[in-house]
């Protein structure tokens, strides 16, 4: 059974998108010497970001594309289903309190949420906590995950405000990776690439530690991080 990495959050514009596409290259890259195939990536979102993106990817020679379909509505059992194909599944759900995002809560290992270091972001988490408890009902495996996304590159004082903050909520894995806002995510984004082809190397490196600390996330047994 492969590992299903879903991008969620109540919010949208957090990140979950440029994320999901970012983890999908470095995976690629880092485990499977560039090959795409023995990762998924779903997208349950109307706006359609991801596909599009990998759509997009598909014109582009120099890359390999990576499989992609759409889902909406009640998508666990066809993650599910999916999950058996597939090394790793990447699901990037609707920024709100969707359908989707509930219903992929219920067929993930790993719910990652990037947070922007901003309070209308934060204060989202309550509700978030909220949703993850209900989720954990269905399904106590489910891991939970946060990391400051969108950081400014100039300030040290608000990442550790949003830090402080996030360390109320033991549901949520607070992650030591901080992805800055760079403009190398929008330009490789635009490309259909992820910035590990791009060349911005303190994007990828900060891309690098959120693959790393997500894949010691999935082996680790439920216990330990809750
Ligand atoms: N680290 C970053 N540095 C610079 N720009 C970024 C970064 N991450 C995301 N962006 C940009 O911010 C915008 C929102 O990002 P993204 O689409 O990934 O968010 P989202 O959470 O998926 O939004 P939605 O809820 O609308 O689906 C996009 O224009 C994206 O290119
Ligand atoms: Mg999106």
């Amino acid at each position: 059974m492969g590992k299903v990495i879903l991008l969620g959050h109540q919010k949208g514009g957090v990140g979950k998108s440029n994320t999901a596409v970012n983890l999908a290259v470095a995976l690629a890259n880092e485990t499977y010497k560039g090959k795409t195939n023995s990762i998924l990536l779903i997208d349950a979102d109307p706006q359609s970001t991801l596909y599009r993106w990998s759509q997009r990817r598909e014109e582009n020679e120099s890359v390999e594309s990576f499989p992609c379909i759409r889902l909406d509505g009640n998508i666990t059992k066809q993650i599910q289903r999916e999950a058996e194909k597939y090394d790793y599944v990447i699901v990037d759900a609707a920024g709100r309190d969707s359908r989707e995002m509930r219903s992929a809560m219920l067929a993930s290992d790993v719910m990652l949420m990037p947070t922007k270091a901003s309070t209308a972001d934060l204060e989202l988490l309550e509700h978030m906590a909220e949703t993850v408890e209900t989720a954990r009902d269905y399904n106590e495996n489910l891991k939970v995950a946060t990391f400051i996304s969108m950081a400014p590159t100039n300030s040290q004082a608000e990442k550790k405000i949003a830090k402080d903050l996030l360390k109320e909520y033991p549901e949520f894995k607070l992650m030591n990776t901080v992805i800055s806002e760079r403009k190398a995510h929008r330009d490789a984004f635009y490309e259909a690439v992820g910035v590990h082809e791009w060349k911005d190397s303190k994007a990828k490196a900060e891309v690098s530690c959120l693959l790393k600390e997500v894949s010691t996330l999935l082996v680790e047994e439920v216990d330990e991080v809750i």
